[in-house]
């Protein structure tokens, strides 16, 4: 029973916002779920048939909460139709009884904190039209991920501007991982929500809460204080990129000894201290959000005087951006240091498997430090990046580059690798394994959405097509020329069975 909530805001239709605004709505059906956005483009996405983000499972769910038009509405009246998107930020929030900041928060890249505190500026500006327009009593969630302190520094910025009028912020941090969004949704670990000490700061708890309650069992949710809640965001993300620098430190000790880091991790993850999970050697963490959150956390405990645990943290992000330097540089050294001439493919853009989110991709700085060999073509294919994602991403590492000359996109894996002197595999996508017997089925190759009509009402051409099996790589390694190298930089590949093809495999965290 949710404590009579009827509308709910969220400001920020991105990647935390779309996702978690759906699945609220599905699970209270008789809450309207308003999603706001400065970015007419992005709402309009949201209310298309083709979706802004690529989650497993959230077309289908947003098929059946969105509210469509007027017309539409008449035929479809079976529907809950309880999700709105829309740019009405005055009139979502003025009726909102619950509102969700979702907003970006990036790395602040100028002045004090430079490339180490949070951009706060959307946080800042989404929260002045809080402060403008939400009725009293409104309940704001902090659900971006927020510099300790954030709840307090909002209290005082409400109190300023609405003096007298009650409201109550909270923290209630998203843990969902791209690519498995709405599962994690679905049956998170945890739901943390943060509050006031004071009795109607936990009376605004417990009504966020018996939303959730709606499908994740009570025992799941726990309520600590807001600055409890702000910091275990940043450590939970602290902590996790943690294990994966810790483990690729060892995967360069494996590449100059005898040891294979998956068997090290596997040895180690079966202690149930220690546990198997993020521990899969690779290229580093990519995406929006570990780096960010720990340069956050460094920042913080800088500002507390406390050097050495900044230092600390920071040795996470320094081991991260070695790994793939260390990779591209063994690329060009297995080319004797001369990549003139030479094609190279590119299987992977986005930061991880089963998203198009090109945000911190691995592979831009791998092709940035490539680029500077001077090889004749760069070929990049990845089955959920849109092309016009990928060129921005990789400008915002080269800003010369152009697809025009050297770095070319391809919508096709076979072409991408037609006449490549050298595979590296980027991202840990199912579909490039060699395992025999598995088989993934592609679902929707977001490439070829691009093609479509603006103002195309029926999807199902381009969501069906082309439902791309794993690839083939006896045909890939046929198409290949001498010295035909695969680097597989997410220890994806069965070596062995890629050897047999005739290529030469160098395989991250193992000795070759
Ligand atoms: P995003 O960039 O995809 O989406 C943010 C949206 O907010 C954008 O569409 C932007 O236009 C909009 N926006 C910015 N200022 C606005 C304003 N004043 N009014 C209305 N709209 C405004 O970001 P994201 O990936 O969804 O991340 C959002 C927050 O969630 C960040 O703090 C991030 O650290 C955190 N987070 C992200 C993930 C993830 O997997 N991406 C997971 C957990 C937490
Ligand atoms: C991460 C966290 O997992 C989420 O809990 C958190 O909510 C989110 O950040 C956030 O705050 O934004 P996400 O970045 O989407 O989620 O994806 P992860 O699965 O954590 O992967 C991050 C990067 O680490 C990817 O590049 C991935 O390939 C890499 N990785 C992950 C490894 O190299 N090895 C591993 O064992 C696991």
């Amino acid at each position: 029973r949710n404590l009579s909530v009827k509308d709910v805001c969220f400001i920020g239709a991105g990647y935390v916002g779309g996702p978690t605004a759906a699945v609220l709505a599905l699970h209270n059906p008789a809450v309207t779920v308003e999603v706001v956005d400065r970015d007419p483009h992005r709402i309009q996405q949201w209310k298309s048939p083709h979706l802004p983000v690529h989650e497993p499972g959230l077309d289908a769910l947003v098929r059946a909460v969105r509210k469509d038009s007027e017309e539409e509405t008449q035929s479809a009246s079976q529907r809950q139709q309880n999700l709105v998107f829309s740019c009405e930020s005055a009139r979502a929030l003025a009726k909102a009884d619950i509102i969700f900041m979702a907003v970006n928060t990036p790395t602040k890249m100028f002045g004090v904190g430079a490339g180490c505190a949070t951009n706060m500026t959307a946080f800042d500006g989404a929260m002045r039209d809080v402060a403008t327009y939400a009725k009293a009593g409104a309940i704001i969630v902090e659900k971006s991920t927020v510099p300790g302190g954030t709840a307090d520094r909002v209290r005082k910025m409400l109190a300023a501007s609405r003096p007298g009028v009650p409201f109550e912020v909270l923290s209630n941090p998203e843990f969902l991982a791209e690519g498995s969004a709405i599962e994690n949704l679905t049956t998170p670990d945890r739901v943390l929500i943060g509050s006031a000490a004071t009795p109607s700061g936990r009376q605004a708890a417990r009504t966020l809460a018996s939303l959730y309650t709606a499908w994740v069992p009570s025992d799941r949710i726990l309520e600590t204080n807001t600055w409890s809640s702000e910091l275990a965001k940043l450590v939970a993300n602290a902590m996790l990129a943690q294990r994966i620098s810790s483990i690729n430190s060892i995967s360069a000790i494996c590449e100059r000894t005898g040891a294979e880091v998956d068997q090290v991790a596997k040895a180690i993850g079966l202690d149930a201290r220690i546990g198997p999970q993020f521990l899969k050697a690779g290229l580093g963490f990519g995406g929006s959000c570990f780096r960010k959150d720990i340069a956050s956390l460094a920042y913080l405990a800088e500002s507390l005087g406390l050097d050495d645990v900044a230092e600390y943290w920071r040795q996470v992000n320094t081991m991260n951006e070695r790994q793939r330097d260390r990779f591209a540089h063994k690329v060009i050294s297995r080319f004797d240091g001369n990549l003139v001439g030479h094609k190279l493919a590119i299987l992977g853009f986005a930061f991880k498997k089963n998203t198009g989110d090109t945000r911190e991709s691995l592979a831009a700085d791998v092709i940035r430090v490539l680029l500077e060999e001077r090889p004749s073509e760069i070929a990049i294919f990845d089955p959920f990046c849109r092309a016009d994602d990928i060129m921005r991403e990789l400008k915002t590492v080269c800003p010369d580059v152009s697809e025009r000359d050297v770095v070319k996109i391809h919508t096709d894996p076979y072409l991408a690798c037609s006449q490549a002197h050298a595979i590296l595999v980027v991202t840990d996508c199912d579909q490039f394994r060699n395992t025999p017997g598995k088989k993934p089925i592609w679902t929707h190759n977001s490439n070829f959405v691009q093609s479509c009509a603006a103002d195309c009402t029926d999807c199902r051409a381009h969501s069906t097509r082309p439902t791309t099996e794993a690839i083939e790589w006896p045909r890939i390694a046929y198409n290949m020329v001498e010295p035909k190298w695969v680097f597989d930089g997410r220890g994806l590949l069965d070596v062995a069975e890629l050897e047999k093809l005739g290529v030469r495999v160098d395989s991250v965290g193992r000795r070759t």
